[in-house]
């Protein structure tokens, strides 16, 4: 019996190793991974894996000030009060703005029952308004057949990353294997009942701030004045370092600072197919709003959407739906895929009325 079981792990295990490979060999043949998106500095090597993220917990880290870390914060706005400790508590989410969304079911507070203590809430990464983080995802406002497949496709290991090093998505396949059916029921109602509105601020540029990388995590805007050239990269990052990060306020916005001409050249991708894709409204609804158990795609973060374009173009994601997405990515560049997240990141929803963006 367990030479059995060792052998079906092993099995898993090549299966698993394989598809890094692949995708790696693909990436290759393309020129590498569109870095930006992924917030890494290098090209990843075979062989690359990501360590397991630390689970859920309110102790101090090593040189850390208790006073400080324990010490009653607000942010504008809100009543209430969280310690740092109380902000990086992953398995009980605070809430800034309860006014902002529907009560927190304990799947999106406490995360996942089956996983006790170490389970994490959806909301710590997420947000409690579901609007995300460049690197995480934006899963407000989609659809709940949408959700509940992908949450499906994480679990079934068909949703990894094109990034063998980038460790939250390992983290979410777990989420997404430990919860019920009537967890993913819940989580998927309620992304579905908080309408999207304008998130991104997006902005052409040829020079930007100067922008500190934090390995597989975001930029951080660091210069004032305009003198680091943007390239063909698209740089996204808080309108606030202190409110998104350190008190993570999830009315705090972010910034994409986008290539000049990348708009235009993205709204003919994008509403024409311009000989090279099909038109994305075809599936994705007029407005890309998302329709039936097809997500919406507008307004949203352009390295969330950039990284999943690439994922289904190098097959790191792929499952059931994502077939449908296959004949759109394959002749688009990176070139291309960088101007359709910009001009996609640039389309504020028809909701956009009750726009949380801090500046
Ligand atoms: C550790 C941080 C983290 C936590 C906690 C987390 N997620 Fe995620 N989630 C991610 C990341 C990262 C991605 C995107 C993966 C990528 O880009 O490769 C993601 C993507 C998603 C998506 C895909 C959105 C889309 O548009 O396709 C859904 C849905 C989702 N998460 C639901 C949940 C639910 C439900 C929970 C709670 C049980 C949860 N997440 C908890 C990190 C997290
Ligand atoms: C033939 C139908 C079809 C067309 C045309 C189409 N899409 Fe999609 N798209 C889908 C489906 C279905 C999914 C969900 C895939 C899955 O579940 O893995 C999807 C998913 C996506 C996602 C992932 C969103 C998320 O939240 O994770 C992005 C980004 C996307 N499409 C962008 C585009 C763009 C840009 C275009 C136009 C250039 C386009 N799509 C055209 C069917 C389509």
């Amino acid at each position: 019996m367990r030479q059995h079981i060792q052998l079906v792990l092993c099995a898993a295990g090549a299966a698993v190793v394989t598809a890094g490979a692949a995708s790696l060999y693909a990436q290759a043949a393309q020129g590498g991974e569109p870095l930006w998106a992924y917030a890494y500095a290098t090209q990843p090597k075979p062989g690359d894996k990501a360590a397991p993220q630390a689970a859920p917990n309110r102790n101090l880290r090593p040189n850390e000030d208790a006073a400080e870390q324990q010490k009653p914060r607000t942010v504008p706005g809100s009543g209430a009060q969280y310690s740092l400790v109380d902000v990086r508590d992953g398995h009980n989410v605070i809430d800034w703005f309860p006014g902002d969304h529907p009560a927190m079911p304990p799947i999106i507070k406490n995360g996942p029952a089956s996983m006790g203590a170490v389970a994490r809430g959806c909301g710590s990464c997420h947000l409690p308004n579901a609007k995300g983080r460049p690197e995480n995802a934006p899963p407000a406002g989609q659809p709940v057949a949408y959700t509940v497949q992908t949450l499906r496709d994480f679990a079934a290991g068909m949703r990894l990353s094109a990034d063998p090093r980038k460790a939250n998505t390992p983290t979410m396949s777990g989420l997404a294997k430990a919860m019920s059916e009537d967890e993913i029921k819940q989580a998927a109602e309620y992304f579905a009942a908080i309408p999207w509105s304008k998130w991104i601020r997006v902005v052409e540029a040829d020079k930007i701030p100067e922008a500190k990388l934090e390995q597989g995590g975001m930029y951080i805007i660091e210069g004032k004045e305009a003198t680091e050239p943007l390239g063909n990269r698209i740089v996204e990052a808080p309108e606030d370092d202190f409110q998104a990060n350190t008190v993570r306020n999830p009315r705090s916005g972010f910034v994409a600072y986008v290539p000049k001409g990348s708009l235009e050249k993205g709204r003919q991708l994008v509403l024409n197919g311009g000989g090279r894709t099909i038109a994305c409204g075809t599936c994705h609804g007029p407005t890309l709003q998302g329709i039936v158990n097809i997500p919406a795609i507008a307004g949203r973060s352009p390295s969330y959407m950039m990284r999943q374009l690439w994922d289904m173009k190098v097959g790191a994601r792929k499952g059931p739906m994502t077939q449908l997405m296959k004949p759109v990515v394959a002749n688009l560049t990176q070139d291309d895929l960088t101007n359709i997240v910009a001009f996609l990141a640039s389309m504020n929803p028809p909701t956009a009325a009750t726009t949380t963006s801090s500046r």
